[in-house]
């Protein structure tokens, strides 16, 4: 014990800051800005949904449900994943319902990841990978996406590949850069693997949103499968980033072992609201009608933002826009994005901050899951600049 009241610990996730979602969202309350930072719609989700979940929660729907989930919401998975990536998976075996994707990703590198084994992501990277590594003791190892393509260089990530490899941790179409992966990289993947017992993780939460009339590859249509967690995400399908749903898909040796810790962890996730999923999932439309949605919304976003100095690549999918202020400042890009959120009324995220090592790209992130109406206001604002 030190002289203080507090024992002594040995933090296992070293980070202290608060997240950066936090400060530019906390920042853009404080200067009254239209907050295009963090990556949630500030619209109504389905009122049908709503009221789905308000029956079922009125017929006493309330208690815990089976810790994989409801085996109807399983079920209608395991056929939406027959229908689009032709995979045959058992959805007693293969599918856990789970409190959201971080859950779900949480559940999946606890489970799998040893001390000091290694993980390679893909930097930017989303926020929740690199402390679930820590974590159990990982080690994440950073591979740096470069513009303007953000593509991976997968002789780089051969180099990086070691005796202590035990995962790689692959996300398309991918925050924030809003690329997707192609056939191509399917390939690398593959032979990269081949003979290995490195796993893949795939977190796949923005599948329905790929724009464009691209298609979304999935690990689950690939023959990776064996090797591969794949993790989803409702709230970024039905707008609901609140109710904190999602779901992994492994085959059964991985899932018995994801299972152990998401059962110890969550045990099982909202009752009332996987009983209204599961009907909402029976039209294909509702998760379907999404990537056009968000192909509107882009491209009005993209319209708008043509007449400013700011200069983007059209995302192919998420609801992020990378756009890139080199031609307006040389700040770096925490501190332009401060002063755009303070002076000008728009917060954004600086994307250097989900890199490990120092990054000058000048880009920022804006989210376009907004209304026509904030859109049109924040490229109004954007466009003085
Ligand atoms: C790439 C990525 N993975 C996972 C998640 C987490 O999803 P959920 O809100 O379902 O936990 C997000 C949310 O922003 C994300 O962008």
């Amino acid at each position: 014990m030190t002289n203080s009241t507090h024992i002594k610990l040995q933090p296992k996730i070293p980070k202290t800051q608060e997240s950066i979602f936090s400060v530019m969202s906390g920042l853009a309350r404080q200067h009254e800005a239209i907050n295009l930072s963090q990556g949630f719609p500030n619209f109504p989700i389905s009122q049908e949904l709503i009221e789905s979940v308000s029956r079922y929660m009125r017929q006493g729907y309330n208690q815990y449900s089976p810790a994989k989930g409801l085996p109807a919401l399983r079920e209608i998975l395991a056929d939406k994943i027959m229908r689009l990536y032709g995979r045959k998976v058992n959805p007693n075996q293969e599918i856990t319902i789970t409190a959201g994707a971080t859950q779900a990703i949480f559940s999946a590198i606890v489970a799998l990841v040893r001390q000091e084994e290694e993980v390679i992501i893909f930097e930017p990277a989303y926020d929740s990978y690199v402390p679930s590594i820590q974590v159990c003791g990982g080690v994440p190892i950073g591979v740096q996406l470069k513009g303007p393509d953000y593509k991976i260089r997968w002789e780089e990530v051969k180099s990086r590949i070691s005796s202590k490899t035990r995962m790689i941790i692959l996300n398309t179409p991918h925050n924030p850069c809003g690329t997707i992966i192609d056939e191509k990289d399917m390939e690398e993947l593959k032979a990269i693997t081949k003979g290995t017992d490195i796993l893949v993780l795939s977190d796949e939460v923005y599948e329905h949103i790929v724009l464009d009339e691209k298609k979304h590859l999935s690990l689950l249509g690939s023959d990776l499968f064996e090797r591969c967690v794949c993790t989803y995400s409702f709230g970024k399908v039905l707008h609901n980033t609140g109710w904190k749903t999602g779901y992994v898909v492994a085959p059964d040796y991985l899932m018995k072992e994801i299972y152990k810790v998401h059962e110890y962890n969550v045990f099982s996730v909202n009752t009332p609201v996987q009983h209204a999923l599961t009907d909402f999932y029976q039209n294909e439309s509702n998760y379907l009608e999404v990537a056009p949605f968000y192909q509107k919304k882009r491209d009005y976003f993209l319209s708008l933002m043509k007449e400013s100095r700011f200069t983007f690549t059209p995302t192919q999918g998420t609801y992020f826009q990378l756009m890139n202020y080199q031609n307006i400042s040389e700040e770096s890009d925490v501190e332009f994005a401060r002063r755009l959120t303070i002076e000008h009324g728009v917060a954004s995220i600086p994307i250097s901050v989900f890199y490990a090592q120092p990054n000058d790209e000048k880009m920022l992130r804006f989210c376009f899951a907004k209304t026509d109406e904030t859109l049109q206001k924040a490229a109004e604002k954007l466009c003085k600049i």
